[in-house]
């Protein structure tokens, strides 16, 4: 029997984890500039938890939940995402309570959706998410958007497009509602099963339809813009006038709709605009979620956030040409000739390695050439030689592999003086 990958996910092999290593720590970096505390939640919830904040008419809940029954009898689901998780701690750990409001989260890990899979599109997907919770300032989404934005520069992404909408508060959502309903009823014959069952459940989403996108009656459905009341309307040009003094540079998209029931107020999503990018463009999505530590009965603490996949920033990073400055070298790489150099050449190791020194020697019973070639391909700076001979006279060769020069070096004096070359 051959076993493989599960479909939708991957190995990430030590070729590719460094970059993965690099980009969270840039992402703790930022995140720590902006004060923003690392929150670690269980990967697999309540499925209500889910089906009530991410929504029952979503894809997400819908379609793509990993869910199953514990041994308990209860209905358990793997993380579709990270916001619901989060506002459950939040509300679950009376951060509300904390003094210092608003209480920004951030978390990196492993989300799963039972999606098709295609290029940037995954079963299991890490995706870094940041979460403020507590403040309705207008100020704040600039923040969370500046956050997501930073991320992406300090990879080294330039050709990003971040996209804005506002998508008003209940009162304007009723009344857009109302107008989609009448819009598309006369004519919802000719849509999709799902756009008809979402007619009366969340028109709205017939606008993110996949099926039916090319449907004229999409581009000419009344816009949530029209119906956005004064204060929605207010809060959206803060918004925009705080990116404004920011420098950060959007486009409005009155067709933004997202694919999470829980938004209200700013929605937005930065793109991709690298040619060699693919059919998935979006990079990162988020929004604003007033109402949704309330809806599991915590007090109301409007909050906003964002989460984009590590996958998908990687990928942009590869269709943009850029990448990380490359993995350092190995400092030493220890060549031992015959058996009474093994033991010597052993211990060295250890106590290089105990200095900090990145360090390592052959373990396949090598000959010299062998054992040489290994340390060209570690890419090893510096190579130690230890024979018969430099043992009993306590010395070691030790070659600078960057300028090919060689010398005699003490044993007790090797180690400060590779300290004292290699800066370590
Ligand atoms: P989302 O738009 O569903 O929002 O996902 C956000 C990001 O996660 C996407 O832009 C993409 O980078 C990544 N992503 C989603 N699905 C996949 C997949 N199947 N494969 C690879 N990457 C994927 C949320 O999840 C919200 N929780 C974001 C949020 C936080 N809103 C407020 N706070």
């Amino acid at each position: 029997m051959k076993f493989q990958v599960p479909k939708g996910t991957q190995d990430i092999l030590p070729s590719e984890t460094w970059k993965w290593q690099r980009a969270e720590k840039i992402i703790n970096e930022v995140c720590d500039v902006y004060r923003y505390k690392e929150i670690r939640t269980p990967i697999f919830e309540q499925t209500e938890l889910f089906q009530r904040l991410v929504g029952e008419t979503t894809d997400v809940v819908q379609k793509e939940m990993y869910t199953f029954t514990d041994k308990g009898d209860r209905s358990m689901t793997l993380r579709p995402e990270g916001t619901a998780s989060t506002v459950r701690s939040f509300v679950e750990n009376k951060m509300f309570g904390y003094a210092d409001q608003p209480v920004k989260l951030f978390y990196t890990g492993p989300m799963f959706r039972y999606e098709r899979q295609q290029a940037g599109r995954y079963r299991q997907f890490v995706q870094f998410g940041a979460e403020a919770i507590g403040s309705a300032d207008p100020a704040i989404d600039a923040e969370v958007i500046a956050l997501a934005l930073d991320v992406y520069k300090r990879v080294g992404l330039t050709k990003l497009k971040l996209v804005i909408n506002s998508l008003g508060d209940s009162e304007c959502r009723v009344a857009h509602r109302a107008a989609l309903i009448d819009h598309f009823n006369p004519h919802i014959g000719e849509f999709c099963g799902d756009c008809q069952s979402r007619l009366e459940k969340n028109p709205l989403r017939i606008l993110d339809c996949k099926v039916d996108s090319a449907n004229p009656l999409l581009a000419s459905a009344p816009s949530l813009a029209d119906y956005l009341n004064e204060a929605s309307a207010t809060y959206f040009a803060d918004v925009k006038g705080y990116l404004d003094d920011a420098g950060i540079a959007y486009e409005v998209d009155t067709n933004l709709v997202r694919g999470l029931d829980y938004y209200n107020h700013t929605a937005f999503e930065i793109m991709s605009t690298s040619e060699g990018f693919g059919a998935i463009t979006t990079l990162c999505g988020g929004g604003r979620y007033n109402g949704l530590a309330e809806e599991i009965g915590g007090p109301s603490a409007p909050g906003i956030g964002f989460a984009m996949s590590i996958e998908r920033l990687l990928l942009a990073m590869a269709a943009e040409g850029v990448s990380f400055e490359a993995e350092p070298a190995l400092d030493v790489y220890i060549v031992t000739l015959g058996e009474s150099a093994r033991r010597p050449g052993f211990k060295l190791l250890g106590e290089l390695r105990a200095a900090g020194i990145r360090a390592d020697m052959d373990y396949m019973d090598r000959k010299l050439k062998a054992q040489m070639k290994s340390a060209d391909r570690l890419d090893a700076k510096n190579v130690i030689i230890i024979g018969e001979d430099e043992v009993t006279e306590g010395v070691v060769q030790l070659k600078n592999m960057m300028d090919s020069t060689q010398e005699k070096v003490p044993f007790t004096e090797l180690i400060a003086k590779l300290i004292a070359t290699l800066n370590v």
